[in-house]
């Protein structure tokens, strides 16, 4: 694989990659967040607000504290399969474990990344970096897992972060370039080189005119959207039945 992308983590400069501080750096995981899915991933848990690098358990700790509306359960992020309320899917863990580490502070923290339930919303900046904005209360489109249904004129289901941000690349490990911003080198559904968000547009569910965002401007392209929310046959879904 190659870290050289334009991405927001390495901006072409591999030594970006190596100073956000998600992963530790030790292989026996002192440091790590005191839940097991981010401490299995060797995900850190910087202690303050100021220090740099992920800081999961400060990250996690409004969801944690509301667990009714956010949907995010101590037992979840422990990884036990018995919490009925909040069903272990592979999706979900992956929304939990990798949206909260890219909304530590310091990093995004402007966007809410990890909806679980729909509706839930948390403080976030109005801008980036901190200094230039006031924290307001936002949510976002859910990031886990999510039926598709006619009635919400979605046709694609969501099963996490990769389903929006699906720009795959058989030379990772993942099978995405998500979330670590490689630049495809392998067999990718969006070709060669890196997607801007790692993302495709489409005219609608069936996907077959799938293309690169090849242009940050794109990410406001109704393929966006319609990659999920426009019928295989392009006839029904937003703008046309909805
Ligand atoms: C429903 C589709 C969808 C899902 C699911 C989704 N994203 Fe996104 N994501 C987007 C779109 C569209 C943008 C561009 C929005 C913008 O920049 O205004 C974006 C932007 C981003 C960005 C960069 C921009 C920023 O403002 O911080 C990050 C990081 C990101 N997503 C992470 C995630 C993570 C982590 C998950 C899973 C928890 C996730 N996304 C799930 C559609 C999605
Ligand atoms: C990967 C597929 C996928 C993509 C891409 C996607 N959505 Fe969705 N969207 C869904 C699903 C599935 C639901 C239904 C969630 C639920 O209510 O259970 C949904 C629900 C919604 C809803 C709520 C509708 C309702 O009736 O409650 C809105 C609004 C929405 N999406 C807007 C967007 C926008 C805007 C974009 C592009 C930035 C987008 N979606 C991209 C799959 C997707």
């Amino acid at each position: 694989m190659s870290w050289q992308s334009g991405g927001p983590h390495s901006s072409g400069t591999d030594a970006s990659c190596n100073t956000r501080g998600c992963h530790l750096n030790n292989p026996h995981g002192a440091g790590a967040s005191q839940y097991k899915i981010f401490a299995a991933k060797l995900i850190g848990n910087m202690p303050n607000l100021a220090d740099s690098g992920a800081k999961a358990d400060l990250s996690v700790a409004a969801a944690v504290s509301n667990p009714t509306s956010s949907g995010v359960t101590a037992n979840l992020l422990n990884g036990f399969e018995e919490d009925g309320t909040t069903p272990l899917d592979n999706g979900t863990r992956q929304a939990v474990v990798v949206g909260y580490t890219c909304n530590s502070w310091g990093c995004h923290e402007q966007t809410m990344l990890p909806v679980i339930n729909k509706g839930y919303a948390e403080d976030r900046l109005t801008k980036y970096p901190e200094s230039f904005g006031t924290e307001v209360l936002k949510t976002g489109h859910i990031t886990a897992s999510a039926e598709a249904t006619s009635a919400h004129a979605s046709y694609n289901p969501i099963y996490g972060c990769t389903s929006c941000h699906d720009q795959t690349d058989d030379a990772t490990r993942s099978g995405f370039t998500f979330p670590h911003s490689q630049t495809a080198v392998g067999a990718s559904n969006l070709g060669a080189g890196r997607a801007w968000l790692w993302m495709g547009i489409a005219s609608n569910a069936a996907g077959s005119d799938l293309t690169a965002m090849s242009d940050p401007n794109m990410k406001s392209f109704d393929g966006a959207c319609l990659k999920c929310h426009r019928s295989s046959d392009g006839a029904a879904g937003v703008g046309a039945s909805h």
